[in-house]
């Protein structure tokens, strides 16, 4: 059985490995804290080649790859692919390809449109990079999801990028208040009820979203932290660990391609974690 050869692994180590093109995955890495606090976590940033957002499925997809070496080579049990670009991209073969590693993907919420409540306006869209928006598996999901397409589609073709450069440079604040404005206000108009953020950087900058565009915004990630627990976790398990959860994560940004420890408390920077 070696599924359970492979669950019982990761109970007793619960060594979880994340990835991004940059600070995205930090809005499932703060989930995964607050659900999971006992795990080790090895958080791959993989900056010298951000943003995702622009780039092909094929080289996307050899980062993942590289990046999923480098993890398991740490001795991660499980790997969330923490970025809907690379999710769309390449999670079919990472999964193809590292066979005994469970892959969990974030995948834009389009589900959302279903459980809001009857009677209210829905008027909804999803906002997503250039490459999640042109990838194969999100018009799939788009089709099977949305076949009436009620949910209207945006690319956004700088707001990733703006997030990151803001959570290093916070000192740039009014640049970046002005750039985010100028990158969202041509939606103002629509006067929208909610977005679906379709790429894990926009979390991070949710309420200033919802304030701008005056609606509410909805995120995957408590959802994929959540499957990380279930799939990490097996019934009857006893609540309390025993172990202590460390202050620190592990990250490695592709910079400078240097493994360091990072207060888990400093996670957010710049943006208040939730
Ligand atoms: N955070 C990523 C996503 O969820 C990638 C953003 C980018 O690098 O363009 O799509």
């Amino acid at each position: 059985m070696p599924d359970m050869t492979n669950t019982d692994k990761i109970i007793k180590e619960k060594k979880i490995g994340l990835f991004d093109s940059g600070i995205g995955g930090y809005s499932v890495l703060g989930e995964l804290f607050k659900l999971m606090p006992e795990a080790s976590y090895y958080y791959v940033s993989d900056d010298a080649n951000a943003p995702y957002g622009p780039k092909s499925d094929e080289f996307i997809t050899e980062r993942s790859f590289n990046i999923a070496e480098e993890l398991i080579a740490h001795g991660v049990e499980l790997i969330v692919v923490a970025c809907n670009t690379a999710t769309a991209a390449s999670i079919d073969l990472l999964r193809e390809k590292f066979k005994g590693i469970p892959f969990v993907g974030v995948e834009p919420y389009l589900n959302a449109y279903y459980i809001m409540p009857e009677g209210l306006e829905k008027k909804m869209m999803v906002l997503t990079t250039e490459s999640t928006g042109k990838s194969e598996r999100f018009k799939r999901l788009k089709e099977r999801l949305d076949p009436d397409s009620q949910i209207d589609h945006y690319s956004l073709k700088n707001l990733a990028r703006l997030i990151e450069d803001y959570y290093y440079h916070p000192d740039h604040k009014d640049q970046f208040e002005k750039e985010f404005e100028n990158e969202l206000s041509f939606l103002k108009s629509h006067h929208y009820a909610y977005a679906i953020l379709g790429c894990t950087h926009y979390p991070l900058v949710r309420e200033r979203i919802e304030k701008l565009l005056d609606l509410k915004a909805i995120s995957p990630c408590s959802h994929v932290a959540q499957r990380v627990v279930d799939l990490t976790t097996i019934k009857n398990e006893s609540k309390v660990s025993g172990q202590v959860p460390s202050k620190f994560y592990n990250f490695l940004s592709t910079s400078n391609n240097l493994w360091i420890q990072k207060n888990r408390e400093s996670l957010h920077g710049p943006f208040k974690g939730k």
